[in-house]
């Protein structure tokens, strides 16, 4: 092989590549965990079942959505909250796996974020045609904890914006193992995931797994 055909090869992205102040994106961050994430993912919703929360508007979301942690982000007709009770079981939710908290803690220090101690991890599991529209992450209390969020599994096409829905959102591919983490000025910023393409994951199948943590309570 000529040797310049290397130079075609994706490179390990190893600087954090800034998408706003306050927000980056970390290519690859989650690669080496990929297999235990996803294992833990099957435990927690052997527990606590995928399912599609209906919105204070009446809608059905199209993500499929679990929690684990000391609370699980929850929507019903009555609005948004966390809830430290699984309202499809009646019972807690799992507990945040040390694998989970360990590396929400190290992609947030990567991205300057210190101490960051999660307490709520959001599970959205994506197939093919799901989206998520536009939205703010506010329901949490410290508005110095920043948003940690993992992708696993087929790439999705992830919409940025800034402080205002107005602001017309950047679009930015994410890839199994990367992690997007905004806090600081970012923290409030609009975002959300296109239509998912068809697709088929080696390891993950015919779907996309996010891990979103927050320091909610
Ligand atoms: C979210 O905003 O909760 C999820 C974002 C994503 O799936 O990447
Ligand atoms: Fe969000």
């Amino acid at each position: 092989m000529h040797p310049d055909l290397f130079d075609a090869l994706p490179v390990p992205q190893l600087q954090p590549f800034r998408l706003d102040d306050g927000a980056v994106l970390l290519r690859g961050f989650a690669g080496s965990d990929d297999r235990v994430l996803l294992e833990e993912v099957e435990k927690i919703i052997a527990v606590a079942p995928l399912r599609h929360m209906i919105t204070p508007g009446g809608f059905r979301m199209s993500v499929a959505m679990s929690n684990c942690g000391q609370a699980g982000w929850v929507s019903d007709p009555g609005g948004y909250r966390y809830d430290a009770i699984d309202p499809e079981t009646g019972k807690p939710w799992p507990t945040l796996p040390a694998v989970f908290m360990e590396l929400a803690n190290r992609a947030a220090r990567s991205a300057g974020y210190e101490n960051f101690i999660p307490d709520v991890c959001l599970v959205n599991c994506y197939v093919p045609g799901t989206r998520l529209s536009l939205h703010q992450d506010k329901d949490e209390r410290d508005p110095s904890a920043p948003i940690v969020s993992v992708s696993l599994g087929l790439p999705a096409v992830f919409l940025f914006g800034g402080s205002q829905r107005s602001i017309r959102p950047m679009r930015y591919t994410l890839l199994h193992g990367d992690i997007v983490v905004w806090g600081g000025p970012a923290r409030y910023h609009f975002h959300g995931i296109a239509p998912l393409a068809e697709g088929h994951h080696a390891i993950a199948g015919r779907k996309r797994i996010n891990l979103t943590f927050r320091k909610a309570l």
